[in-house]
Formats: C-alpha cells, sequence, structure tokens
C-alpha cells in the first residue's frame, strides 16, 4: 500500500517535470521519454571514442599515464575533445540509466510478463558501473591509484582469488605490465558484455526504441562536445605506488561508494550492494501485476491477416502455419508467457467489428476476461446514461486517461486497457447508431505510451495510414482525440468542453449517414433487450 502510493506520488512528480520538458522540447524530442534510447546512443558515443582512445593508449604501466596525457594534450586538441567525450557521455548514461530506472519502476513497467525487461535491466547496472570504474584505473593517476588499491580490497574479501589481489598494489615494483595489460583487455570485455545484454535487456519489446530520435541526439552530442571543450577531461597526479594518495577528486557518476570503504567493511559494502541488486532483482515478484487478461485467437475467426502479429508492442504474437484445414496459410498464436493483456491486437483485427450479431461478436483475437461483447454491452450501457443534443462517448485508457476524466453529465467514459484495443468500427458504431453524438479518445502521449505504441497506432487508424482504418463515412467532426499525460486532466476537461461546443454547433447528425445503420437496433441481452440484427 505505501510502496504504490510512493511509486503514484513519485510519477506525479515525474509527469509534472516531463510535461515542462515536453513543452519546452516538444513530445518526441522529451528526454525523459527517451531515457533507453539515449543510454545506448551514450554507449555508442563512449564506443566510438574508446576506439581512438585505445588506439593511441600505451597498455604498459610505465606509460600508460603518458599516452593519455599526449592524447589529451597533442592530437590537435581533438584527442582532448574525445576524451571529454568519452567520459562524459559515460557518465551521462549512468543518469539517463538511473532515471530510466526510477521511470519504469514508477510507472509499473515492470509487472506480469515485462518481468524480462526489468531482470535483464538489473546486470545493466553493474556492467555500466564496472566499464566506467575500470576505465578510470586504465589512466594510471592518483585516482586511478585510489581505485585500484580500494576495489582490490573489496575484492579480496570474497572467497575466488588464490592470491589476494592487493599484493600487485605494494609498491611500484609490485605491479605487473601483465596485470595492467588484463585490465586493459577488460576494458574491452565488459563493454562488449555490455552490449550483448542491451540487446537482450529489448529483445521482448517489438520495435524497441534503441535509437533517439535524430534532433534530440544532435542536441545532446553538440552539449557533450561543448563540455568536453569547456571543461576538459583531464588526468590528476601520476600514480605512485611507492606514496600513499592523500587527495583525489573523485567522479561522483562512477565512485560514489568508494568514499564508503573508508568507513565501513568491504565485507559490509558487499552485503549492502547485493541486498540492493536482490531487492531491485525481486522487484516484479514483490509487485506483481494484479489479475489481467490475456489475448486468445477464436480460430474460426482468424484468417491469418497478421495485423495483430505486426501491431503488438511485446512480440507476443507469432503467425504459425494453419492447423484447421483452412484455405488460409497461417493463423494468430499468442505467447501467453509474453502477453501483457493490453488489448492492442483486439483493436488490429479486422474481424473485431460491433456491426455482428451478438451471437456472433467474437474477434480473430480477444482479451479472454474483457471480450468484444462485454465492451459493446458497456458501450450501450454508457449510452443510457446521456442526454442531449452534445452527449460524448469517450474512450480513455485505464493506465493514464481514466483519472483525466472526471465524471460529468452528457459525458459516458469507456475504460480500456490501452486505448488501441478499441477497433476503430467502434467509434462508427457509436455515432451510425447515434448511441452519442460525438466520440473522444484520450490516451497517453504518443511517445510516452504506457504499452509503447498505443496512441501511436491508435491515431495512424483514425488517419487512415493504418490498418484497420477508420471509415471515411465516419463524420471527422464528430471525433475528437487528446493524447496526454494524467496530470493534464484540465486540459482534457477543457478539450472535451471545446469538443461539445463543436457538436452543438455541428448539429444532429446527418439523416444519410444515421440511416444507414439506424433502422438496426442493438440492445444487449444484459441491458435487457433483445438483439434484432446487425449489417
Ligand atoms: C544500459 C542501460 C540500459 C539501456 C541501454 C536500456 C535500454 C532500454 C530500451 C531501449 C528500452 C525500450 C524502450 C521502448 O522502446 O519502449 C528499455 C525499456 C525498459 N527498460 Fe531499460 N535500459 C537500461 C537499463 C535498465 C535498467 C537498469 C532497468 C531496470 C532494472 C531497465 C528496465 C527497463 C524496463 C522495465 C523497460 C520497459 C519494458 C517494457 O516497456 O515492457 N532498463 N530499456
Ligand atoms: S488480426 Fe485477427 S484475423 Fe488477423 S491474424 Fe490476428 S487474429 Fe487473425
Ligand atoms: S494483449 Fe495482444 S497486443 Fe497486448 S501483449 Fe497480448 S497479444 Fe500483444
Amino acid at each position: 500500500m505505501i510502496i504504490r502510493s510512493t511509486q503514484k506520488l513519485g510519477m506525479k512528480l515525474f509527469e509534472v517535470v516531463e510535461s515542462r520538458f515536453s513543452t519546452a522540447f516538444g513530445e518526441s524530442w522529451n528526454p525523459f521519454y527517451n531515457l533507453g534510447a539515449l543510454s545506448f546512443f551514450f554507449f555508442w558515443i563512449v564506443a566510438a571514442s574508446g576506439v581512438y582512445l585505445y588506439a593511441f593508449f600505451d597498455t604498459s604501466i610505465t606509460s600508460a599515464y603518458t599516452s593519455v596525457e599526449s592524447i589529451t594534450n597533442n592530437h590537435f586538441y581533438i584527442g582532448g575533445i574525445i576524451r571529454g567525450l568519452h567520459r562524459y557521455a559515460s557518465d551521462a548514461m549512468v543518469v539517463t540509466m538511473t532515471i530510466h530506472l526510477f521511470r519504469e519502476f514508477l510507472m509499473g513497467r515492470f509487472r506480469g510478463a515485462r518481468w524480462f525487461s526489468w531482470l535483464t535491466g538489473v546486470p545493466l547496472l553493474w556492467l555500466v558501473f564496472a566499464s566506467g570504474i575500470n576505465g578510470y584505473w586504465l589512466v594510471w593517476d592518483q585516482l586511478a591509484q585510489y581505485i585500484a588499491i580500494l576495489t582490490a580490497e573489496w575484492f579480496d574479501w570474497l572467497p575466488f582469488f588464490s592470491a589476494p589481489m592487493a599484493q600487485n598494489f605494494l609498491n611500484e615494483a609490485s605491479l605487473s605490465d601483465r596485470f595492467f595489460s588484463l585490465l586493459a583487455f577488460l576494458h574491452i570485455g565488459i563493454p562488449l558484455t555490455l552490449l550483448l545484454m542491451m540487446w537482450v535487456h529489448i529483445q521482448r519489446m517489438a520495435k524497441a526504441k534503441s535509437n533517439p530520435p535524430r534532433g534530440l541526439a544532435l542536441g545532446t552530442l553538440a552539449a557533450l562536445i561543448i563540455l568536453s571543450i569547456a571543461k576538459p577531461a583531464v588526468s590528476q597526479a601520476p600514480a605512485n605506488l611507492d606514496r600513499a594518495v592523500t587527495d583525489v577528486q573523485l567522479d561522483w557518476f562512477f565512485l560514489n561508494l568508494y568514499p564508503l570503504l573508508d568507513t565501513v567493511s568491504p565485507g559490509d559494502l558487499w552485503g549492502l550492494v547485493g541486498f540492493i541488486t536482490l531487492l531491485i532483482a525481486v522487484v516484479p515478484w514483490i509487485l506483481p501485476k494484479g489479475k489481467y487478461s490475456i489475448a486468445t485467437v477464436n480460430l474460426e475467426n482468424c484468417n491469418g491477416c497478421e495485423r495483430c502479429f505486426i501491431d503488438c508492442p511485446y512480440d507476443a504474437v507469432t503467425m504459425q502455419p494453419r492447423t484447421d484445414g483452412m484455405s488460409f496459410s497461417h493463423e494468430a498464436v499468442v505467447r501467453t508467457n509474453l502477453c501483457v493483456g493490453c488489448g492492442i491486437c483486439v483493436g488490429a483485427c479486422p474481424t473485431a467489428t460491433p456491426f455482428r450479431r451478438q451471437t456472433q461478436l467474437v474477434a480473430g483475437i480477444e482479451l479472454a476476461e474483457f471480450p468484444l461483447k462485454n465492451l459493446r454491452n458497456e458501450v450501450l450501457q454508457a449510452s443510457e446514461t446521456l442526454s442531449g443534443t452534445d452527449r460524448v462517448m469517450a474512450f480513455a485508457c485505464s493506465e493514464c486517461g481514466k483519472d483525466k476524466l472526471a465524471r460529468q453529465p452528457g459525458v459516458a467514459v469507456v475504460p480500456l486497457p490501452c486505448i488501441a484495443m478499441l477497433p476503430p468500427s467502434f467509434i462508427d458504431f457509436v455515432i451510425s447508431k447515434r448511441l452519442a453524438d460525438g466520440v473522444f479518445l484520450t490516451g497517453c502521449e504518443t511517445a510516452n505510451c504506457y504499452h509503447r505504441y498505443g496512441s501511436q497506432w491508435t491515431e495512424e487508424r483514425i488517419e487512415g495510414k493504418r490498418d484497420p482504418q477508420l471509415r471515411k463515412r465516419v463524420p471527422r467532426e464528430r471525433v475528437a482525440r487528446l493524447w496526454t499525460s494524467a496530470v493534464n486532466g484540465g486540459r482534457v476537461q477543457q478539450e472535451i468542453k471545446q469538443f461539445r461546443s463543436r457538436l452543438r454547433d455541428v448539429g444532429p447528425m446527418r439523416d444519410d449517414y444515421a440511416s444507414m445503420k439506424q433502422s438496426l437496433s442493438f440492445v444487449s441481452s444484459e441491458t435487457g433487450g433483445n438483439i434484432h440484427d446487425t449489417d
């Protein structure tokens, strides 16, 4: 309970800050909506600048420091900028990764089948820190000496090493070139492992956004270049194992735990980081998702069109050769362990149309516990609560939209797990049946959709850019939509008010459109009537 309230409060704070950034940068360039992609981008900057640095780096203990100094000062200044990029992009990666972690936690995007992305994020934390700390070591300055000794003492607490690592750093004579070359080798091996794990991390997400929008990428790169020029990355005094380190400037992004080793024992620090790692890792299981519905395929209604397969944001639908002897080549199959119950596949299925008879209203793919029949019944019931000439049927995403729509007379709200669960034919249905005078759709900002692509797919379906499209005959002045975050409830109310006023101006439905369906009466058995007919 306390965790849930903290989560809600934290998310509200994020949303307030984020909506400012959306105003300043525009929604798609909002860095908060691109944290994973920015982390990837910083990795590539670090990798590219690292290749340059490595080409001129001397892995021997005697020349490492001078080679880094030479890169910084003698490469027509370009080496200095590249070193700055290498350091600042690494720092930036720690920042974006950390905010990304908090944000995914607060948004609850680790629950249910999404546990995989969360769990595979945990080793990334270790690998990013290990890469950065290992990098600082290679400069072999006073800071490197400080890190080397403390890290060795820390690792020596573990029962894995036959000889203590710290004995390599007793004095100048005890550190061998071989050991130092091993560190340099690790600085390639750890980032490569990081890259592999980053790839694994996004495997369960269809069309994962691993590249930030071009404008955001260029702006970020420019900022890093300016920072590298304004505050060049420099070494501290050269290391000298014969003398104790007295004064170092720490990089607080990577080395924030090191000062702790002055006060706590290595064993206690292992206990602390081990506990934090474990706590993060088990989050999906200590805060599980409540009951949610999984998609199921009704084969007799599936024609193998692939739309559910294309639109599922979690790669939970596969297309497999037909098993029931029907003339279609493929059928949809849901991988239930990947399905998060967003319902986007239902909105994508061409057979999901409310114009069917009640008894026939079964789509090729449905949410097991929220079938289309129920959705149509909800729509019919909601319509009965409306009166006047500006009646609005609002469909809202439960994650961000439901609360934005304060109850008000003349507006009926039908919540959905994701706005893209709504097949466009439902909009046609509501208007043509005069169940409302207008349909209002609201969901998350397109660049920040809880279910990743829900708002975008809905927008494209209405715009006629994605199948299934909203039919041309639907009067567009009777359809409004707003993609915005939960904090903007006031804006949603405002938009609905304006929409209703427009509906009053538009006047009653044109008969030629309405009459196409008006002869057909839909009353669900649950609302007490009979289903008569459909087209
Ligand atoms: C190197 C560090 C990391 C990188 C490069 C990275 C990258 C990404 C990317 C590209 C996405 C996909 C965004 C999208 O298309 O919707 C993503 C999603 C996600 N990441 Fe990370 N991530 C990193 C670290 C972490 C960490 C440390 C955690 C948590 C422990 C984490 C948890 C998640 C979760 C829960 C999602 C959302 C999955 C979903 O929407 O189902 N990530 N990450
Ligand atoms: S969208 Fe519907 S008809 Fe098309 S493959 Fe999926 S279940 Fe079958
Ligand atoms: S409900 Fe449908 S779209 Fe959503 S994850 Fe499950 S299969 Fe994919």
